[in-house]
């Protein structure tokens, strides 16, 4: 279950009769506890209690329904009880129906409320799911409700409207739905004069029975875009003129409303029953998109950005300096005076906002600024002088542009109350502004200089309405002179596979003859790429997040090749980190933040350490692939050009699948007399030799195939692979091959042992999984190997040095490393090593393989798995770690970055050596 599927659920418990014996089962039953959990709780075999009448899960939560009037005392109770403390619980919870008491028993914070309004505090309870971002859900706890309650309410009318169900009625449907939304937080903030205006005009004009909801709420929007002074003789209804003229083009257009069924006016009146003054737009923005998107609706909003993350992008590209020179200016009215018209005439852009959430969190950062600048210049209720429509996106859905400009504008009315007051807040608010400032469209085609146009031009923005979803062209000035541009977002990632081929036009259109390589970039780089064209021609910096793959393998040199080339540098960046957000399916996503700029100020590289803190370094350069050091690209090698033994694909089959057996077939074979065993060999790619579960392969050289065709089997099985490849007409390979049907492609094997290296492999491990087999062995081609080569080899693959190499320079597959022999091991940059340097690390990888057999039968995939990895295993690689490093600078290297950064002064040496010896 995620966040909002419980607070659903907890809410629906909230409504219910309480029922003081089944409350304790279906509170747990809210947070996603399975029938057969609550079962064994219910017979008493998992309750853990030693207080009479409760019931207590281990680890979780201890509950006693109480007697009324004794909830105090109940909890007291719970919190005294041995098994409390025995079975680590970390809540304890009494309630009599009327009262709700609740306690972490780790944090000491406590819930203590009436019964019917526990529900608000879901999120308190959230580790019982297994949450883990809990202190952010908690934080959006009350977006989390209305989502939840709009997301009903909306499923609800589209099951009675089928008509609006279809795609040339969802703008229609979508724009009722931001109607709505301005009408919650409009009834809620004074904006309307009458507390719960709406809701309660709603309730009491419209009949119970709902057949008259949609005319009632019609007639609502129909008063909010006529004039007050018009609004007699446009015979607006008495109830209805009550309502402000709002403008902005939000209620012009088509009246229209959904009919309500009684299920959904009821839900309705419960939404509106919320207190909207809590929402954060930031959030709820990304969340409420969610509901009218078929295809997010399932997560409900939960991936959108977090606000920590939108700041790794907004603060190094241009907060941190507002506010460094807030601090520098300290109480000189001239210089702040200086820093707030500066700040006047800013522009933030993203050209694929979605909500808009970037561009809230740039507003609301940006006023606090000049709320502090006013306050030090004595002129604490001064009118913003930042104008909304200096935040400016290109989107792609209509719904989420829409709901962007509704996030930003409720924004303003927030900090307007936070900085300036109620009254001129609401003084200044209505009528909204018809301008248009974030346009609908496909970035990627569109001319971001007509979006967000240079300074000084005097440009006019040609777009669409402020809230009209049909194209009509509005115009606005954009007077921006001297201002600076502040590009951010988080663009589509969309690798190449998932790639719509008018996609790839796209994206070949806008490098045009820079690159003929665009069909293996990611969608995310035409963002780059358009970016960097806006950066030649004003005075604008860029922050992007992005998949790290366009800082790895092939994509980096066709990408960055041509940004660099146009003089543009990277001006910081956050090297990849697991981009964390409510959603568990996108937990994986690895992403880095990238900054660019054509300026030569400092450039400062962030990661995040162990203890999730951002650390930050100051370098002179960041080149591509986020690490210190000069802008190089490496490219793929043949062959090592050093003393490391070469390593190869595995053998290929080549449509001899049926020459590989699993292990019942193999036992089966083997018991056949007629059957050499020598002829059934264990057979490794990179699952086998990961899993330690060998698949078999049938191994035959030319000479045993007589004896081979001895056995039905091996016959008949041979015979398959002849066919095989018979019927690959136009395959030259395979036709070449039919004359050997007994034998895989390739024929590799050692004679004394070999090296196995997965080609694919988890990056949580810290350490790349490679394993020595003895000469039995066969190396599938979904694997490297290295056949007879000397040991120290494997002490290099196992090190910690060659782990990050390999992230960096090799491509990732989602959370996978995916290692390449040209790319990853012919280029690790190794100095000379002499006999007893590859003596010791031949003693150090032997520490590690007995460290391993230790924890035999454990497999790699046990031994290495980050949270188990065995002490004595661990100390085997840090002392291979300690022998390899000091090789290369005479001590331990102290972190990751530090090892990059000489691994790629190496790589620039050598191949500026080889380059000279040409
Ligand atoms: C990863 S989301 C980021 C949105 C928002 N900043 C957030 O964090 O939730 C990317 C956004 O880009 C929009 N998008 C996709 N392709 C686009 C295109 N070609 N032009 C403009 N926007 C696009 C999507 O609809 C989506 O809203």
């Amino acid at each position: 279950m995620n966040a909002v599927e419980i607070e659903e659920a907890v809410s629906e418990l909230a409504l219910k009769p309480f029922e003081a014996e089944e409350f304790p089962f279906s509170f747990l039953e809210a947070f996603g506890n399975k029938s057969t959990t609550i079962k064994k709780l219910r017979s008493g075999t998992s309750n853990k209690t030693d207080v009479e009448g409760a019931i207590l899960q281990r680890n979780n939560i201890h509950i006693l329904t109480s007697k009324e009037g004794k909830v105090t005392e109940s909890l007291e109770t719970l919190r005294n009880s041995p098994s409390t403390q025995k079975s680590k619980v970390e809540f304890i919870l009494a309630t009599d129906g009327l009262d709700f008491q609740a306690e972490n028993i780790i944090t000491g914070e406590t819930v203590v409320c009436e019964y019917k309004d526990f529900h608000n505090y879901f999120g308190f309870f959230l580790s019982l799911a297994n949450i883990t971002t809990v202190k952010q859900i908690r934080e959006s706890a009350f977006d989390i409700k209305a989502t939840s309650r709009l997301n009903k309410l909306f499923v609800e009318l589209l099951q009675h409207n089928p008509d609006w169900a279809t795609i040339e009625r969802r703008p229609d449907m979508n724009h009722f739905l931001a109607r709505l939304i301005f009408c919650f937080f409009a009834e809620d903030t004074d904006i309307f004069k009458d507390d719960n205006l709406f809701t309660n005009t709603i309730q009491k004009i419209s009949d119970p029975d709902a057949s008259n909801t949609h005319e009632v709420i019609s007639e609502i929007f129909r008063a909010m875009d006529i004039k007050k002074k018009d609004r007699e003789k446009e015979n607006i209804k008495v109830w209805g003129k009550k309502f402000p003229y709002v403008n902005g083009e939000l209620f012009s257009g088509s009246t229209e409303v959904p009919k309500f069924s009684k299920i959904a006016r009821s839900y309705l009146l419960h939404v509106g029953s919320l207190d909207w003054k809590q929402i954060n737009p930031d959030i709820f923005g990304s969340m409420i998109q969610a509901v009218a998107d078929e295809d997010e609706r399932g997560s409900l909003g939960m991936h959108y950005t977090s606000v920590p993350n939108i700041l790794k992008v907004l603060n190094p590209l241009f907060l941190d300096d507002l506010r460094e020179q807030l601090e520098k200016a300290e109480d000189n009215s001239r210089k702040l005076l200086n820093l707030r018209n500066r700040m006047a005439h800013i522009r933030v852009f993203d050209p694929a906002c979605g909500s808009g959430n970037f561009l809230v969190i740039a507003y609301k950062e940006m006023r606090k600024i000049e709320n502090e600048i006013n306050v030090k210049r004595g002129e604490i209720n001064k009118a913003s002088e930042i104008p909304l429509t200096n935040f400016r996106g290109i989107e792609l859905k209509g719904f989420s542009a829409e709901v962007a400009r509704l996030a930003l504008i409720i924004a303003e009315y927030q900090c307007d109350v936070l900085y300036r007051g109620q009254r001129l807040a609401l003084a200044e608010f209505l009528p909204l502004d018809a301008q248009n400032w974030i346009v609908k469209g496909n970035a990627l085609t569109l001319n971001w200089l007509s979006v967000c146009p240079p300074t000084g031009t005097g440009v006019k923005l040609q777009g669409d309405d402020l809230f009209s979803t049909p194209l009509e062209q509005a115009q606005i000035d954009f007077d921006n002179a001297g201002g600076e541009t502040y590009i951010c977002g988080n663009p589509p990632y969309i690798g190449r596979k998932k790639q719509t081929d008018e996609q790839k036009r796209e994206l070949k259109k806008i490098f045009g003859n820079r690159s003929k390589d665009t069909l293996s970039l990611d969608y995310v780089s035409g963002w780059f790429m358009k970016a960097v064209d806006y950066m030649n021609l004003t005075n604008s910096d860029v922050a992007f997040v992005s998949t790290n793959s366009v800082c790895q393998g092939i994509q980096v040199s066709v990408l960055w090749s041509v940004i660099f080339a146009e003089k543009v540098n990277i001006s910081f960046a956050y090297q990849s980190f697991k981009w964390s957000n409510l959603a568990s399916y996108n937990a994986g996503v690895t992403v880095s933040i990238i900054g660019l700029t054509k300026k030569h100020q400092k450039r400062t590289l962030y990661s995040i350490n162990a203890k999730e803190e951002i650390e930050a370094k100051e370098v002179d350069n960041i080149n591509a692939y986020l690490v210190p050091g000069d802008n190089l690209f490496i490219s793929k090698a043949n062959k090592p050009n050093d003393d490391k033994f070469p390593m190869q694909f595995g053998n290929h089959p080549y449509y001899a699948n049926e020459l590989m057996l699993d292990s019942v077939e193999a036992r089966n074979l083997k018991f056949e007399k007629s059957i050499n065993n020598n002829f059934i060999r264990p057979l490794y790619g990179s699952r086998e030799c990961i899993t330690d579960r060998p698949r078999y392969c049938i191994w035959l050289s030319d000479d045993e195939k007589e004896l081979a065709y001895k056995n039905d089997v091996l016959k008949q099985r041979i015979e398959q692979v002849r066919k095989a490849r018979a019927s690959k007409t136009k395959d030259k390979q395979a036709q070449k091959l039919i004359d050997y049907p007994h034998r895989f492609r390739d024929q590799h094997v050692a004679e004394k042992e070999l090296l196995v290296i997965p080609i694919v492999s988890s990056e949580n491990r810290d350490y790349l999984p490679v394993n020595l087999k003895a000469s039995d062995a066969i190396i599938h081609n979904k694997a490297f190997a290295m056949y007879d080569a000397p040991l120290w080899n494997m002490a290099l693959i196992a090190s910690r040095l060659h782990c990050v190499w390999i992230g960096t320079v090799c491509v990732r597959m989602r959370t996978d490393f995916s290692y390449s022999n040209t790319l990853g091991w012919n280029t690790f940059p190794l100095p000379t090593l002499t006999q007893k340097n590859k003596e010791d690390l031949t003693t150090t990888a032997e520490e590690i393989l007995i460290a391993r057999e230790r924890h035999f039968p454990a497999t790699i995939a046990d031994l290495y798995d980050p949270e188990k990895m065995p002490e004595d295993l661990r100390l085997a690689h840090e002392r291979n770690d300690e022998v390899l490093e000091r090789i290369y600078i005479g001590r331990k290297f102290k972190n990751d970055t530090e090892r990059l950064e000489k691994l790629f002064e190496l790589y620039t040496k050598m191949t500026t050596k080889e380059l000279k010896n040409e």
